[in-house]
């Protein structure tokens, strides 16, 4: 497994690959890897002939600098992760040779941006954006793998893809869970044992959502209200709970299949985001 920090090197390494007929996958994360992200290399393994994994804690896409400061970053055990997963490459960039000095280009996809996580964080996906739309680009990867817990994430990545003419699949993988539940996330390491027997409210009460909605409930307020409840019982604080279309992430009235239940709320001060889609 080669560990490349030069986006000259990546990109001249993954073009040969490509000469010789192989497909190249990208998986971006921030590292920190668990078994989400672990679910995302395993598909891009399965679907591609080459994987790359890039690693780096994107300033930019913080509104918070503790935030960023606070960042797990256990490179050791994420680079024995990607080796034991067969990855072919680890891009680990540093920030001044992501962002140098005269740095000018932001990207901004509208509109899908305006609410949920971007009301909540000012320029986060200006961020997410940026660095992808970099990541691609150095990588020249034929497929990039995101998973679907970032919901909003994935939708404002689809509409750059279109937007730009990127020429990239893109591949949205099923949000991974832990045992009881609990969507994976490398800030849940910062739950207390209490914090995250609440958070455990979240998973819940998606799954009761689901009950309601196949008994023949379909007015989103209802199906939300039980959730709002459900959370407020065990003193999560609630960013936003929604019934939105999975395209444009406006909200619905009616609730029908293939509509998305969005959730954010953090429980002990830990912003924590799940969805799911109605079945
Ligand atoms: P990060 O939070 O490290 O996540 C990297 C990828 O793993 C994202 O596509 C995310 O949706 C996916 N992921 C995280 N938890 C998951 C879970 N429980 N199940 C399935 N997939 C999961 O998302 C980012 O980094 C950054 O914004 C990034 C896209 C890398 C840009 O900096």
């Amino acid at each position: 497994m080669k560990v490349v920090e030069d986006p000259d090197v990546l990109a001249s390494t993954t073009r040969k690959w490509q000469t010789n007929g192989q497909v190249v996958g990208l998986v971006p994360t921030m590292g920190a890897l668990h078994a989400g992200h672990q679910s995302l290399i395993e598909r891009a393994r399965s679907m591609c002939d080459r994987v790359v994994v890039s690693i780096f804690v994107n300033p930019i896409q913080f509104s918070e600098s503790s935030d960023f400061l606070s960042y797990p970053t256990p490179i050791d055990s994420d680079l024995d992760m990607c080796q034991t997963l067969g990855v072919d490459l680890v891009y680990r960039p540093d920030a001044k040779r992501m962002y140098p000095e005269g740095f000018s280009t932001s990207i901004h996809v509208a509109r899908l941006t305006d609410a949920w996580e971007g009301r909540d964080r000012p320029g986060h996906f200006d961020g997410v954006a940026t660095v992808v739309t970099k990541l691609l680009a150095a990588s020249r990867a034929d497929k990039a793998f995101f998973g679907q817990k970032d919901f909003q994430q994935c939708a404002v990545l689809r509409r750059l893809i279109t937007d730009l003419d990127l020429d990239v699949e893109m591949v949205v993988c099923p949000t991974v869970r832990d045992h009881d539940g609990l969507a994976l996330s490398s800030r849940n390491e910062r739950l207390s044992a209490e914090s995250r027997r609440n958070a455990l409210a979240i998973p819940t009460s998606l799954r009761s959502l689901q009950k309601h909605f196949d008994d023949g409930q379909t007015e989103s307020a209802t199906l939300c209200d039980s959730i709002v409840q459900a959370l407020t019982d065990n003193d999560l604080v609630i960013h936003y709970v929604e019934i939105v279309d999975s395209t444009d992430l406006a909200p619905v009235g009616t609730a029908q299949v293939g509509n998305v239940v969005i959730v954010a709320a953090s429980s002990g001060g830990v912003r924590l985001l799940d969805n799911h889609i109605l079945t």
